[in-house]
């Protein structure tokens, strides 16, 4: 329940960041290591190329790089923010969460910090939950991080999963503010009974890596493709038109909508049912593939970035992935 006091209070979005791999990986690349073509995996997923972190490279390196891109396009400083979420199913470690790892490289000394297992949908995760403390009073600024290095659980021996995934982060600052401008809506479910149709099967304590010793543990995701896309599609769509009703907006109101980048198809389909027409649909997993919680924040700061979103412009974001979960959110810019 909102106070009275805080009725107005919105989330709003002030700073934004990306960061990914210098390598890139391109179809040819995969062509040489397992049985694809560059024209495959082009017209069956829309992409070209994705980022892949060197060995020594860690996802709070990306998620840092990104973090602080953001604080400076809000003109904050790292003392400034009181709460990190970070969305990622690929964390440095099991144990401390990436998030605090984060705060540590990034000096958020008075903040709180904590990780979000929400795979591709784990940044709209956070967007919704930074928008519900701050409609609270709780926190005024909240940076919020999706970030994956999604390389360190990819299988580039199966070609059902390897020409699909790539690395990188993306941060958005989410400031307390009066007035219509900020995240209007956001939507959040998830369906657990559907969980292993996109999973890790082993490594976490159920099946922990030192129970198996001949390497046949499987710690690689593992995912049925087109099971996969069908959810996709409809819970993306009926998710966003779910946000934009909550919001009391139409299909029509929306500038630019930026969904997670999962499939190129996926994105076309979604985007009918929603009724945005595909011009208004900002795409570029041909350079990244799917990136998983990055892809959302990755997306948003390229859109922001290249001057195509103006003040009062209505902003649609839709995410889908493993748990299953999927969310929506609707920003006013
Ligand atoms: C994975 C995906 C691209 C496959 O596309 P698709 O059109 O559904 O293709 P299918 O699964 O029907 O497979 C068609 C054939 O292509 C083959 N194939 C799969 N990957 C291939 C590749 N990289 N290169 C060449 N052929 C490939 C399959 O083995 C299958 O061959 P078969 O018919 O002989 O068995 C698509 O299902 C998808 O994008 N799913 C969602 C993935 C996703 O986004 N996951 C994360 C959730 S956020």
């Amino acid at each position: 329940m909102v106070s009275v006091m805080y009725r107005n209070r919105r989330g709003r979005i002030t700073g934004l960041g990306s960061a990914v791999p210098e390598h890139i990986m391109t179809n040819h690349d995969l062509e040489k290591m397992v049985d694809t073509t560059d024209e495959w995996i082009q017209s069956r997923t829309g992409i070209k190329e994705r980022r892949i972190c060197e060995k020594y490279e860690s996802m709070s390196d990306l998620a840092v790089a990104a973090g602080r891109r953001a604080l400076e396009m809000a003109g904050l400083g790292p003392k400034d923010v009181d709460l990190l979420l970070l969305g990622t199913v690929t964390p440095d470690h099991r144990l401390p969460s990436t998030a605090c790892i984060v705060q540590k490289k990034l000096g958020l000394v008075n903040a709180a910090a904590l990780d979000i297992v929400a795979a591709c949908a784990g940044f709209l995760h956070g967007l919704s939950i930074a928008n519900s403390f701050i409609r609270i009073g709780q926190y005024k600024r909240v940076m919020v991080i999706g970030a994956e290095k999604l390389s360190s659980c990819t299988d580039f021996t199966d070609r059902n999963t390897c020409v699909l995934f790539g690395d990188g982060a993306g941060a958005a600052v989410v400031e307390a503010s009066e007035g219509d401008r900020g995240i209007l809506s956001t939507f959040l479910k998830s369906d657990g009974r559907l969980s292993e149709l996109l999973w890790i099967p082993h490594g976490g304590s159920i099946a922990p890596p030192q129970s198996f010793h001949n390497g046949d543990g499987d710690f690689f995701i593992t995912m049925s493709g087109s099971e996969v896309f069908r959810h996709a599609v409809r819970q993306m769509s009926d998710a966003s038109l779910k946000a934009l009703d909550m919001a009391g907006l139409k299909s029509e109101d929306v500038t630019v909508m930026v969904p997670h980048q999962a499939n190129i198809r996926i994105m076309e389909s979604a985007a009918r049912r929603i009724g945005i027409p595909i011009e208004r649909v900002f795409m570029n997993i041909d350079k990244y593939g799917n990136t998983s919680a990055a892809s959302v924040p990755i997306a948003l700061d390229e859109v922001v970035r290249s001057g195509r979103i103006k003040e009062g412009d209505i902003l649609l974001m839709a995410a889908f992935g493993g748990g299953l979960t999927w969310a929506s959110a609707t920003v006013k810019w």
